[in-house]
């Protein structure tokens, strides 16, 4: 064990570093999606069908779509929002007001590679489907 610490404190310096460092996987995301629970909105294949995607004042995005990416659609732009959540803002002309709605929580109890993970393989439903494919 100590051992390998060496090893990974090595890596800061040169090429152990990939072995040492957790990285972000389309796999390790596939399972996150589903442990937190984006599917109850977005849906199992990311279409934005969820169960609980009626109740909301804002359809959830489908993720096969790049116009839906309105916050950015680079995998550290996917794991910025999901850092920050979406709020909307709401406008009340009747009480001249305007009041935030938070439409999508934020998962900032999960480690920034948990949440590119998760990128990951929100762009990997993109790249499945026949329209908006991101171009290399
Ligand atoms: C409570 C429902 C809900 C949950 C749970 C949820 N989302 Fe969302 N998400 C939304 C809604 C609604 C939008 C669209 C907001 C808007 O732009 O109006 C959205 C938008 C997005 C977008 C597009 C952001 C952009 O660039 O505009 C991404 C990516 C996304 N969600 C990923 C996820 C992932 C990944 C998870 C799970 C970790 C998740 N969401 C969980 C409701 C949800």
């Amino acid at each position: 064990m100590l051992r390998w610490m060496g090893l990974c404190g090595l890596g800061l310096v040169g090429a152990w570093l990939p072995s040492c460092l957790p990285m972000p996987s389309v796999a390790a995301g596939r399972d996150l999606y589903q442990a937190n629970g984006c599917a109850s909105c977005h849906g199992r294949s990311g279409h934005g069908d969820g169960p609980a995607a009626a109740g909301l004042p804002s359809g959830p995005a489908d993720f096969r779509y790049l116009s839906q990416f309105k916050r950015g659609a680079s995998e550290a732009a996917i794991a910025r929002t999901l850092a920050e959540g979406i709020s909307i803002v709401h406008g009340m002309p009747a009480l001249k007001t305007t009041h935030h709605m938070l439409v999508m929580p934020k998962f900032d109890h999960l480690t920034e590679t948990e949440r590119r993970s998760i990128a990951l393989y929100v762009i990997s439903m993109r790249a499945n489907a026949d329209e908006g494919r991101v171009q290399p």
